[in-house]
């Protein structure tokens, strides 16, 4: 499966949404993630990322995010269509450590 990880975090640019073929985005407030049990692995939504935060969950850049996608595909709902990103999304772009910033 392919997963969300923290470049997403206050980006959420969303144009995964539009491209997935099965809808298995879900919404946090300021991150989405893939439900790795519906994911099909098309890796369409990859290159699709301006914050390139989607990654296959067998690369090392995505250890530790399996769980976090996983856990919250759980709990968010679904998310189908692109919505407008946050005003400020460019101006984190990239930034490292992110991680704690994750509004659950
Ligand atoms: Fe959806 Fe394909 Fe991305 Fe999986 S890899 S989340 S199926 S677009
Ligand atoms: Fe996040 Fe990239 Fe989608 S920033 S919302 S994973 S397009």
């Amino acid at each position: 499966a392919y997963v969300v990880t923290e470049n997403c975090i206050k980006c959420k640019y969303q144009d995964c949404v539009e491209v997935c073929p099965v809808d298995c985005f879900y919404e946090g407030e300021n991150f989405l993630v893939i439900n790795p049990d519906e994911c099909i692995d098309c890796g369409v939504c990859e290159p699709e990322c301006p914050a390139e935060a989607i990654f296959p969950d067998s690369d090392p850049k995505a250890a530790d995010w399996s769980e976090v996608n996983r856990q919250y595909a759980g709990e968010w709902p679904n998310i189908t269509r692109k919505g407008d990103a946050p005003a400020d999304a460019d101006d984190w772009k990239g930034k490292p450590g992110k991680k704690d910033l994750l509004s659950s």
